[in-house]
């Protein structure tokens, strides 16, 4: 996974977010075709702050080679944070230090930063959570704050999240030659990825848990950014299509996952029962 796809091209087209600048500044794209984010980053310091971002970002980009006891998978946190954390449509880090501490209805309590990167570690990464007091928790978040900067607490980035559409499941069949077609010559026949390209289902995908294994978030992320090559050419009926087969596949499980939205609020894409919701269906 020591693929880099994209770093090329978003060091050339990175220009520094001005100090006095919103978010919409921070934000605007960049006109490529693959709604890259501008770099939010003023220059990285020199010094000791500079070395932990630099830290937080490597580790960001090769997680298993950095924690193997905390990476349970074949994925990396860029595998979906695509384009080292910053591009828009693809859950960016833009801001995201401004974004916490924040209420989450999945845990009914509210999380600060190191809480979100460890929900990630567990279910993204299918691993186990990082100590607050470890370092490289600390090297993380000094590279997502770094990604901040200029960003007040409170406000939205444009292309921050998803936006997510309609939960009503598609046609899992036409779904399953839709990725045939558009995206099994990356991520293989069987979703086990290959050389370069990670594996979409099977033990060394994400886990039940993760926000990807729900139907709304895998075909928002894919109607945006795959395929990878060719981001916004698949119509909302294929992405929902390929996201409904995806939804179908084996991947492995989330031991907590019944104690998920213990408020009864999960979502109707849910793909597992929880105890306050033991009639969410799949
Ligand atoms: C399988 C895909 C996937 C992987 C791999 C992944 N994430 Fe995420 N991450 C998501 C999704 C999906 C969201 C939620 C987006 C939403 O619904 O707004 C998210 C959200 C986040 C957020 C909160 C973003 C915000 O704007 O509130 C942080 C921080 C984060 N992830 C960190 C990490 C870290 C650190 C890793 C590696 C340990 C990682 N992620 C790996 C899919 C992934
Ligand atoms: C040209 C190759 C290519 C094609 C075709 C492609 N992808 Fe991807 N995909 C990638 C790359 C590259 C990444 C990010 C990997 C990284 O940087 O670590 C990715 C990441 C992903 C991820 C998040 C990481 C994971 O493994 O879960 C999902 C989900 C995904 N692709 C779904 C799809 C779907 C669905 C299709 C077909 C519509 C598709 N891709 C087509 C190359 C491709």
């Amino acid at each position: 996974m020591a693929r880099r796809i994209g770093w090329s091209a978003t060091a050339g087209l990175a220009i520094g977010l001005l100090a006095c600048g919103g978010p919409e500044q921070a934000a605007v794209a960049d006109g490529t075709p693959t709604g890259i984010i501008v770099d939010s980053i003023a220059p990285i310091p020199d010094g000791p702050l500079g070395d932990a971002i630099r830290r937080g970002r490597a580790i960001l980009l090769a997680t298993k080679d950095s924690l193997p006891d905390h990476v349970g998978n074949d994925l990396r946190c860029t595998s979906c944070h695509l384009d080292e954390g910053r591009r828009r449509d693809a859950m960016p880090w833009t801001g995201v230090a401004a974004r916490f501490p924040q209420y989450r209805s999945r845990s009914a309590s509210v999380d600060r930063l190191e809480d979100r990167i460890n929900n990630c570690f567990e279910r993204s990464l299918a691993g186990t959570v990082v100590a607050w007091d470890d370092p490289a928790m600390r090297d993380m978040v000094a590279y997502m704050t770094h990604l901040s900067t200029g960003i007040r607490h409170g406000d939205s980035v444009p292309g921050q999240g998803l936006q997510k559409g309609s939960a009503v499941p598609g046609d899992s069949l036409r779904g399953a030659s839709r990725y045939g077609a558009e995206c099994a010559r990356c991520h293989g026949a069987n979703g086990e990825g290959t050389p370069g390209f990670p594996p979409l289902w099977g033990d060394r995908s994400y886990s039940i848990g993760a926000g990807m294994a729900r139907l709304r978030t895998v075909a928002a992320f894919m109607k945006h950014n795959m395929p990878f090559d060719r981001p916004g050419t698949l119509t909302d009926q294929d992405a929902q299509d390929i996201a409904t087969f995806l939804t179908t596949r084996p991947r492995p499980d989330f031991a907590r996952k019944a104690e998920d939205w213990p408020n009864g609020d999960a979502p109707p894409d849910v793909a597992y029962p929880t105890r306050a919701n033991p009639r969410t269906t799949p």
